[in-house]
């Protein structure tokens, strides 16, 4: 991480003439279990990575806003009084969708100059954009002297993402930048925001992240119709239930099984995969309080099983990968974050991660004549903000 920061800062002054005050950091995130449950009020397990998006800021001597980002190698200049989303320069609508919901929250933001880097892989479905939405809150507030609760700090960047950038996620990826904790799961409930971390035994098992190199585009249609999707199958069942029906985290499992046979496709599929996928996080939770890894494995590969034909968003690629990781002894496998494409998250026993991590990518490119990249998941704290 200290590299990166030198990397920013280095970047800074060059561009800027000037040190920059403040280094908002934060983390990407693995999703572990609870696929697409967040956003139907449901819960999820994740962890936050050592893998962070740096957002190096300071004072500007103008009136006008500039961020610099050096992945991309493009500058994003714009007034704090007309931010406008820019179709060309969709990382820095990140950027500007916090600034908006910054002042929309009273925050007294004033013109600044900004470095955006880091290691997050983008587009492997480990959520870069929530680690830059996090990363710009962190340094805005550290840079204009305020502090806002944790909680408030992932609302607010998750309704930048909603309504500036225009993607109906639901909390769980700013949840985890914000969050994580080192070594530890978290689990979440996004109703009642109740959450924990959950130490895992250190030394025993490991979570590797292996990326298919398939195209994978966060803002795309499909996301946003598989949440019509769900909002559509909870209002079936609330003309039949009632309306304390609200999202399908209200609907019971032995509701959805008698009433499935009336409901039609694909929504009852759709509600299928939810309602399953709620049960799966909270028996992955308790077998995790118990230690019992093997539990929490079965319940990764039923996940990614009810995503593959439920929620119909993986991948020929993703599915390869969660085969060739049940060949391979993963202990359990299967698409992490938004889908149709991106990377798999494997629980893998410590001796065996080498191994596997081989075998599993040789296997792979045999098969698809694609290289997919590999990282072990070192499971690191959440987001902050250092001064320079
Ligand atoms: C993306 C979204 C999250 C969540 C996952 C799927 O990462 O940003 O809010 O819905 O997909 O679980």
């Amino acid at each position: 991480m200290q590299d990166i920061i030198e990397q920013a800062r280095a970047v800074f002054v060059q561009r800027f003439g000037t040190k920059p005050v403040v280094y908002g950091v934060a983390p990407g995130r693995v999703e572990v279990l609870g696929n697409h449950t967040d956003y139907n009020g449901g819960y999820v397990m994740s962890a936050a990575i050592d893998r962070v998006t740096v957002v190096a800021a300071g004072k500007s001597d103008t009136a006008v806003c500039r961020v610099y980002a050096v992945q991309k190698d493009a500058e994003s200049v714009f007034h704090l009084e007309d931010i406008q989303p820019d179709p060309h320069d969709r990382w820095a609508d990140y950027v500007k969708g916090v600034v908006v919901e910054l002042r929309k929250a009273r925050v007294p933001v004033e013109p600044f100059h900004a470095v955006v880097t880091g290691n997050v892989p983008i587009g492997a479905g480990v959520s870069s954009s929530a680690s830059l939405e996090v990363a710009t809150a962190m340094a805005l507030l550290e840079l204009n002297g305020t502090r806002l609760p944790q909680w408030e700090v992932a609302r607010l960047c998750r309704r930048a993402e909603n309504q500036f950038v225009g993607m109906p996620c639901g909390i769980l990826d700013q949840f985890s930048s914000v969050f994580g904790e080192k070594d530890s799961i978290l689990f979440l409930d996004t109703r009642t925001e109740e959450h924990e971390a959950i130490h895992l035994p250190s030394g025993s098992f490991g979570l590797i992240l292996v990326h298919s190199m398939a195209h994978h585009t966060l803002v795309s249609g499909d996301y946003a119709t598989r949440h019509r999707e769900c909002m559509e199958a909870a209002a079936w069942f609330r003309v039949r239930l009632g309306e304390h029906i609200q999202v399908l985290r209200d609907v019971t499992w032995e509701q959805f099984q008698q009433w499935q046979d009336q409901m039609p496709e694909p929504l009852r599929r759709r509600a299928r995969h939810v309602i399953s996928e709620n049960r799966r996080v909270l028996q992955g939770r308790a077998a995790l309080h118990r230690g019992d890894v093997v539990v929490l494995g079965e319940m990764m590969y039923a996940s990614h099983e009810s995503s593959r034909v439920d929620y119909e968003n993986s991948t020929p690629e993703l599915d390869l990968l969660v085969q060739l990781a049940r060949q391979h002894g993963a202990i359990g496998a299967r698409l992490t974050g938004a889908g149709w494409g991106g990377a798999t998250v494997n629980l893998v026993r410590e001796d065996e991660m080498e191994e596997f991590a081989r075998r599993v990518a040789d296997a792979y490119t045999a098969q698809t004549g694609i290289h997919p990249t590999v990282y072990r998941c070192h499971i690191a704290p959440g987001a902050t903000a250092i001064h320079d």
